[in-house]
Formats: C-alpha cells, structure tokens, sequence
C-alpha cells in the first residue's frame, strides 16, 4: 500500500505528478491511499510518500486534453474519494486512450459528474458572493462571506479579481479566505462563521439597487429558488427583501398597470415562466441545450460574466427575436432583455400587437462583455471571432424551436442570424428567406433608440422600429391565417 499526501484539497499539480509516476510504476488503484496534508492522520502512515519527494520521472506518457480538462475541476469536488476515482480512470484511460469517448462509462460519468458539479458551485459563488464595505476609504476593505459546496475559492478568485480589480476584497469561507491587494490574491486557512460582517453602507447599497431591479411582474419563485437555493439565503443581504417583495407584488403588479392605464400606455404584461422542468423533453430540447450552454468556454467571455444568459420562451414559438448580447442587469439576472433595452422592446411589441410571452427571445452572444470603470461594467461590443464562437447556440436554438420568422435586433445578430456581416440599414424591414427554412427581418437594436440624443429622433426611429415590428406581426398573422 502507498499514500501518497497532497499538500492541499486543490493541488492538482501535486495529484498529476504522483498519479503519472505511479501509473509508471504499474500501481493497481487499489494500492493508494491519497490523502491531504491537514486531514492525513500521522498514525499508521506507512511509506508516506508526497508528490514533491518522488523522484520525477522522465518517462512519461500522454492522455486526452478533455481528460485533464475534467480532472482540473473534478479535483475541486468535496469528495474524499475523488483522488481515487481519478486515478482508477487515469490508470484505465493508460490502458484505452479513447475511454474518455465513452460517456457511459461509469468513471468517466462520475469524473464528469463531478466537474459539473463544481462549475455549478462556482457559477454559483461568482452570482452570490456580497461584498460588505468595513471601514472608510482610504482603509476600507471590502469583505464577503460564503459557504461553496465544493474547494472553488482559489479556483474562483481570479474572476473576482478581473471584476474588482480596484477594490481590495476579501472572501472568507469555512475552507480558506482569499485576499485581494490590487496585485495579487493570497489564499489563508479558512475561518468561522462568526468571523463574517454583518452591517455597514455596502449592504444598504446592495439592498436598494436589488429592490430596484425587483420586478414584480416577472416574479418567478420557483426559478429563483432554484437559482439562489435558501443555503445561500442567509448569506445574501437582500434575502431579508425577499419575502415583504413576494408579498407585495401582487400589489405591485396592480400598482403598474394602474399607472400604465392613468399614463394611456399599454399594461405591462405579465410574461410566461421560463420554462419548467414540467415542458423538458429529452436531449436537443431547449432545456438540454441550456444546461449545456451553461458551461460553455468557447470563447474567453465566461471568465469575467456571471453567468450564461440563455434564450427563454415557449418552445412553440413562431416568432423568434435576436439581440446582441445580454447586458449588465441580463447578466445579474440570467435572462435576456430584462434591462432598459428589453423595456423598449417590450414596449414596442406590444405597439406592434405582439404577445412578447409567445416570443423566444434570444442573443447572438450568451455572456455578458464588458470593461470595469469603477464599480460600473461597461457593455462593450463583441468581436467577430466571440460572435462566431456563440453562433452554433443560436443556430441549435433556432434548430428546436424552428420559428417561421427570426427578427435580428442590430447588427451583431444580423451578422449571426444570415451568417455574414450584413448591413441594418440597408436591409431593414424586408423579408429574407433563410437557407435553413423560414424569414428574417433586420432591424435596429433598441439600445440604438436609447442612445438617440435628441427627442425628435428618438419619435422618430422609435415608430420606425415598430413599424418593422409590425411587419413581424403581418408574418405571425398570414402563418397563423394558412
Ligand atoms: N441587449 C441585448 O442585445 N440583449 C439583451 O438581452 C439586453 C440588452
């Protein structure tokens, strides 16, 4: 028997240099025991060996880059015996360098189970960690608490330190702290609950801008549940909004289209649940897709959003609206065009006599670009190789829902709804057939009519873009009507 003593929950490198040499070595997996420095036990230790003092082998020997994609997150997972079960498939890939092919294999089911998992955790820390303000400038110190499911802190902090790069933070957690001075994140044991800050201004902050971005009419308990699981409740200062904003909504809601019909504009409408898992069907579906699209590294832009923003509507949908990319409120959110710009939309379709809860709604690219001035994120456009990176999305969206007409906000998603660069201007408020089947119809994304600096334009373009809308509305009537 040899045991090998990694020397933290993540040493990765510490795991890949013991487990090669010992695949060398011709170790059966059931000859190890891996441990970690703080929870290895100095009884019964018997050969003891750490990664560090076996001699490195110069022999050694390749497996698939998407094994050690796995790996380097499965590591992460809290359990015990993931050292183990990466080293029996380690030990197995050696023998068949195409069983990471077999995704029915159960090592590799597990190990892929695992990475999932800890994605999961850390889409979840990058989503929930709070920053609490301590102290006043120029010796403040913003500080969060969280509790992740599995060892991600160290793994996670970089994305912390690229969207607070200004403000030196610290997260602490049952596991380790990490500790960001402006240059460089330190990781420190982990410490108690108690440790944790309770009030200060930042909290009043986050509180009035989450009862800002509170919108009654698009309450959806059950998916917000299920997004922020009541684990992380307690750590979250607007939890405690949380339930007085259920309660009121209902109110709310009749306080909205009250207002509405006192200013004579159209109520707002209550839009259709994303769907549940009542609607999935099996792979392929809109709900397989989402899941998948979750963990999506195709290009850089993961790194820095918080989350994939995906398409929601129903999966019957005739209609299908393209924007550019989510925005900063989509990207907190998780869904698309729930800001400023998804409010002129909104606006507009319901001018045009389009229900937006019989739309899907979508973007040419999921996540969120953007470059930090202070703690404001500031969108930027995507590239075309981001552009294209993203297109196999909407390309399997529009696959599963195969609506007759797809509408192009702009022209990021003309680009990706034709395949080429392909002017607004010059091709707005026409129907093209697509190649793949059914229309598109070009037209102005609606950021373009907030950025208008003078009212008259903004009139102007504004009927303009309903008047493409309706054009959308005639395409929905005749398919409807034949
Ligand atoms: N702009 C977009 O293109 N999409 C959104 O979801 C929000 C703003």
């Amino acid at each position: 028997m040899q045991t090998i003593t990694l020397s933290s929950d993540t040493d990765f490198a510490g795991w890949r240099d013991a487990a090669r040499a010992l695949v060398l070595d011709g170790v059966k997996p059931a000859d190890v025991t891996w441990m970690v420095t703080d929870s290895a036990p100095d009884l019964f230790g018997d050969d003891g060996v750490t990664p560090q003092s076996r001699a490195k082998s110069s022999v050694t020997f390749n497996v698939p880059a998407r094994f050690v994609d796995f790996a380097k997150s499965a590591i992460l997972h809290r359990d015990v015996e993931r050292f183990a079960i990466l080293y029996r498939l380690l030990c197995r890939i050696h023998a068949d360098p195409d069983l990471m092919q077999v995704a029915t294999d159960r090592d590799v089911a597990l190990v892929q189970d695992m990475s999932k998992a800890v994605h999961r955790d850390q889409h979840k820390m990058k989503a929930f960690v709070r920053f609490r303000e301590i102290g006043r400038e120029p010796k403040n110190r913003f500080v969060a608490w969280f509790e992740p499911a599995h060892h991600i802190v160290e793994a996670t902090s970089p994305f912390f330190a690229r969207r607070f790069a200004d403000m030196e933070w610290t997260i602490m957690t049952p596991d380790v702290c990490a500790h960001w001075d402006g240059a460089r994140v330190r990781i420190t044991p982990g410490v108690d609950r108690t440790s944790a800050p309770s009030e200060d201004r930042l909290e009043e902050t986050w509180l009035s801008y989450y009862a800002s971005i509170f919108n009654p009419a698009r309450l959806k308990i059950k998916a917000m549940q299920a997004e922020m699981p009541k684990k992380y409740w307690r750590n979250l200062p607007e939890a405690k909004l949380i339930a007085p904003l259920i309660a009121k909504s209902g109110q709310s809601v009749t306080a909205m289209i009250a207002d509405a019909a006192t200013d004579a504009k159209p109520a707002p409408q209550r839009r259709e649940p994303p769907m549940t898992k009542a609607h999935r069907s099996p792979t392929g579906s809109i709900e397989a897709l989402r899941d998948e699209a979750a963990d999506c590294r195709a290009c850089p832009l993961w790194e820095d959003a918080t989350q994939t923003v995906f398409g929601e509507g129903p999966k019957t949908a005739r209609l299908m609206m393209v924007g550019e990319q989510p925005g900063d409120k989509e990207d907190l959110a998780g869904q698309p065009f729930v800001g400023p710009a998804g409010q002129i939309l909104d606006r507009a379709l319901k001018e045009a006599g389009i229900d937006r809860r019989l739309v899907y709604v979508t973007n040419a690219v999921k996540h969120f670009k953007f470059v930090p001035r202070g703690k404001i994120r500031l969108h930027q456009k995507p590239n075309t190789s981001e552009l294209k990176a993203c297109r196999p999305w909407y390309q399997r969206e529009r696959d599963a829902i195969k609506p007759d007409l797809v509408v192009a906000l702009g022209a990021t998603a003309a680009h990706s709804v034709l395949g080429k660069a392909t002017p607004v201007n010059a091709n707005r408020g026409r129907l093209i057939e697509l190649d793949e089947g059914g229309r598109a119809l070009i037209t102005v994304h609606p950021s373009y009519l907030l950025r208008l600096p003078d009212k008259e334009a903004k009139v102007r373009e504004y009927a303009r873009f309903v008047d493409d809308l309706i054009i959308a509305a005639g395409v929905l009537n005749d398919a409807k009507a034949a």
